[in-house]
């Protein structure tokens, strides 16, 4: 397979090497390597901070898939009458749920709330407690969940129920990421971005390992050591 990806003008990835490298087959430092081609390494994940593993997805194709569920949105409420409650789960969806609400045509605000539930760990018992909860009433109305994965399913499936139970008309739930594997509850989101085939922890697009690498523009797996 041609290992060379086109990065813009004369300047292209040898994926092989990874080294840049010209259409003459120059080989460039990264001292050389012009600001703008820099950037563009850093934007499609081809160089990465120190503690990374591998891209799962870029940019691009998060961008599409925010774009599809946003479509299947805005068709299941379309009949909507008082505009349909995005409650972001802090502080992983907050790319997500900014992409995801500027795609949506229907009527809707966004509201935030904070959990706790692995604390200081890394692996959840299945506590979830409400940090921060919710300003807009949610008596009567439409809820849609925003979240930026599921994992074990205790959060999300704590929440669904939780707001179930404060009088609302539906409540539903949005993740850009499952993690099935990692299933303790059988729970299963409304609309999922993309389906992780394993266990590693991913970061970037919001989410984070111990509060790094959350303003990554793509998504990747860190390495375990
Ligand atoms: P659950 O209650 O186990 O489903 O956990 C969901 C929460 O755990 C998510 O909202 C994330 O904050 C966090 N989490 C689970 N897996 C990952 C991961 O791979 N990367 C970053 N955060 C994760
Ligand atoms: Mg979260």
């Amino acid at each position: 397979m041609n290992p060379f990806i086109w990065l813009e003008d004369n300047y292209y990835w040898n994926d092989e090497t990874h080294k840049v490298v010209d259409e003459n087959g120059n080989v460039f430092e990264y001292k050389d390597i012009p600001q703008k081609i820099r950037e563009r390494l850093k934007l499609l994940g081809l160089i990465m901070p120190n503690g990374l593993d591998k891209v799962l997805y870029q940019n691009f194709e998060i961008d599409l898939r925010i774009k599809e569920i946003a479509e299947k949105i805005n068709e299941d409420y379309k009949d909507i009458k008082d505009p349909l409650i995005l409650v972001g789960v802090l502080k992983g969806c907050f790319i997500f749920m900014a992409d995801l609400s500027r795609y949506l045509r229907i009527p809707h605000v966004i509201d935030f709330m904070s959990v706790s539930s692995y604390g200081d760990k890394i692996e959840n018992d299945g506590n979830v407690r409400i940090i921060m909860d919710c300003r807009v009433n949610q008596k009567g109305r439409d809820v849609l969940i925003v979240e930026d994965i599921v994992d074990s399913g205790y959060t999300l499936n704590y929440l669904v129920n939780n707001f179930k139970s404060r009088g609302t008309n539906s409540v539903k739930s949005a993740t850009l990421l499952d993690k099935p594997k990692g299933r303790k509850v059988d729970f299963e989101a409304d609309y999922v971005g993309f389906e992780l085939t394993d266990n590693s922890w991913v970061v970037g697009y919001g989410l984070d390992a111990f509060e790094k690498w959350r303003t990554l523009p793509y998504i990747a797996t860190i390495k375990r050591n």
